[in-house]
């Protein structure tokens, strides 16, 4: 038996290798790697604060990589139909990639993800100026939004195959009003499900609309996403103006190439001539989900007829944006040294609609002191014979 100091330093050395938290059922998974989280060190930033990374991995081998920095996903392996494992989320192989070249690649995004219009908002009577770093408008946040901020995690819990990182805002920042305390946790289940739950509570009133960036490549890292098949649960959607910002209009999309009723490959109508893609430059507009009530509902589906790999997704949202990755332009190398080409990923994220703030119509995005925000997204990964 080893004396206990021994114990104690061996247990220390363990810690600062990374922890390792398993669950019961790891017995027939690999030795090598348990279903559980790992913990371990992801890098520094310029001034020196160190971003961990936990890895959760589930009994059937699913994997996802998140890590402190911007809550972001850096990884998420799911097997193809010959039962092969890839990784289906764009973006690089360490931090200095992600503090370089950011394009929210994996990220959540807030304190509101999207755009409002001309950086402005005027709410209880008090206008708020917010920075404008996306042509006339506010996209994501800011300039320093919550993809670019370091989040704190908690332990890891036993038992759970999950995540939770906290991030406060403070009053003020990037123009929003009240300290906001929010907070996501990741939970990946042995039935192939990844939970995205978000809370926040304020000591304000202010917008708040927060939302997972992952860029979804279901098939060969690199290649373009045109043939996946992509199902949205939505009778209409919000067109938008020249600078992408909502009209205001909730449109059919019946009789138009933004029906995704029926499962439908991105590239079978993004060429056509229709002023709403031209304005898009392809797909980057939101979705009006059509089934009501509380709960998780679904919202849409994507596949990749190659690889079999397919996305099931529900949401307590009320819209999804879906981008069809139209900025990407190859000049990013992401990880493994793989091109981003135009169109190499997309992104499904579920929201309030853009600039719902300015839109008395829209269902509304602001969050009061005493109230808790509540959001929760669902994947679910299979296959396809
Ligand atoms: C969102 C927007 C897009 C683009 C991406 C990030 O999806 O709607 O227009 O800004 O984020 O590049």
């Amino acid at each position: 038996m080893k004396p206990i100091s021994t114990t104690i330093a061996l247990a220390g050395i363990l810690v600062l290798a990374g922890v390792r938290v398993s669950r019961g059922s790891q017995a027939a998974a690999p030795a090598a790697s348990p279903a559980g989280v790992t913990r371990a060190a992801f890098g520094k930033l310029a001034d020196g604060t160190a971003v961990e990374s936990f890895t959760l991995r589930n009994a059937h081998g699913i994997e996802v990589r998140a890590i402190t920095y911007g809550a972001i996903i850096v990884s998420l392996r799911v097997p193809d139909r010959a039962g092969k494992f890839g990784d289906i989320v764009l973006g690089n192989d360490d931090l200095a990639g992600y503090v370089d070249k950011p394009a929210y690649f994996g990220a959540v995004v807030g304190r509101y993800g999207n755009r409002i219009a001309k950086g402005r908002f005027t709410l209880d009577g008090k206008t708020y100026t917010l920075a404008t770093n996306n042509g006339p408008n506010h996209l994501h946040g800011g300039v320093r939004g919550f993809d670019k901020v370091v989040w704190k995690a908690d332990p890891p819990a036993a038992g759970a195959t999950s995540v939770t990182f906290r991030y406060t805002s403070a009053d003020g920042e990037e123009g929003y009003p009240g300290k906001l305390s929010a907070r996501v946790t990741y939970t990946l289940t042995d039935k192939n499900e990844l939970t995205f739950e978000y809370s926040a509570t304020t000591d304000k009133a202010t917008p708040i609309n927060l939302t997972q960036h992952s860029y979804f490549n279901l098939g060969t890292p690199g290649s373009d996403i045109l043939g996946h098949e992509l199902t949205l649960e939505a009778d209409r959607y919000t067109p938008v103006d020249a600078t992408l910002i909502p009209t205001g209009q909730l449109a059919p999309v019946s009789g138009t190439p933004f029906d995704f009723r029926k499962p439908t490959a991105i590239g079978a109508r993004i060429a056509q001539d229709d002023e709403q893609l031209k304005r898009g430059g392809g797909y980057d507009h939101n979705f009006v989900l059509t089934a009501a009530g509380d709960g998780l509902r679904r919202a849409g589906r994507l596949a990749d007829p190659g690889t079999g790999r397919t996305m099931e997704i529900l949401t307590t949202e009320p819209g999804i944006q879906f981008y069809s990755g139209n900025f990407l332009d190859g000049t990013i190398k992401g990880k493994g040294g793989v091109v981003y080409k135009y169109r190499s990923g997309l992104c499904l994220e579920t929201q309030h609609f853009p600039d719902s703030p300015n839109q008395p119509s829209f269902p509304s995005t602001i969050l009061r002191p005493g109230k808790e925000y509540h959001s929760k997204t669902t994947l679910v990964f299979g296959v396809s014979r």
